[in-house]
């Protein structure tokens, strides 16, 4: 099938919000429709570090990944952390997510990105086979602390 990896458009909302309730319902994530209609808005923002990009494949967006580039203190130039990668499920297995993960990592140095970094859940087999293919997954743990509840 023709693929075409391209930023996304507002003409894409429909779709993204389709496939993005996937991906929200594949980490059983409810979230408010503020949270979704915030991100979209941040999406499209230029003047938002989130970024977009939309696999295409014959007209019909059938993957995203959501990247927030951000500056550090360990390179001179900014690092670009995948947040979210989500194929839909009818489109996967034929090179999809791989495409997504080529076009960034292709566009880092057009980018002047000093680094491409992601995490997954250590048990999240499948992406990890592809991901595997990408990098060496490393040590660090992740630590969260969140407000309590008010
Ligand atoms: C993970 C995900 C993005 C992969 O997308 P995809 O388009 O199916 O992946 P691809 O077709 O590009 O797969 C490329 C390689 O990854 C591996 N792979 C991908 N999914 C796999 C699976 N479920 N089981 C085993 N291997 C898998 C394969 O080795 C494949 O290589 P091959 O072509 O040599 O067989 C997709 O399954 C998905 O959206 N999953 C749900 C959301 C998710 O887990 N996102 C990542 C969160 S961090």
């Amino acid at each position: 099938m023709p693929l075409v990896i391209r930023s996304v458009l507002p003409s894409d909302q429909a779709a993204w919000q389709r496939l993005w309730r996937g991906y929200c319902d594949f980490y059983q994530a409810a979230l408010r429709d503020e949270v979704t209609q915030r991100t979209w808005a941040r999406i499209l923002d230029p003047d938002s570090a989130i970024m977009c990009l939309v696999a295409e494949s014959d007209g019909q967006p059938v993957g995203f990944a959501h990247c927030v580039v951000h500056e550090n203190t360990w390179e001179t130039q900014p690092v670009c952390y995948l947040e979210d990668l989500y194929v839909d499920p009818a489109a996967r297995g034929q090179g999809v997510g791989r495409a997504l993960l080529d076009w960034l990592r292709n566009s880092m140095r057009a980018e002047g990105w000093a680094r491409l970094y992601w995490m997954t859940h250590k048990d999240n087999a499948g992406a990890r086979a592809l991901y595997d293919q990408f990098a060496q997954a490393d040590d660090f743990v992740r630590y969260v602390v969140r407000l309590p509840a008010a």
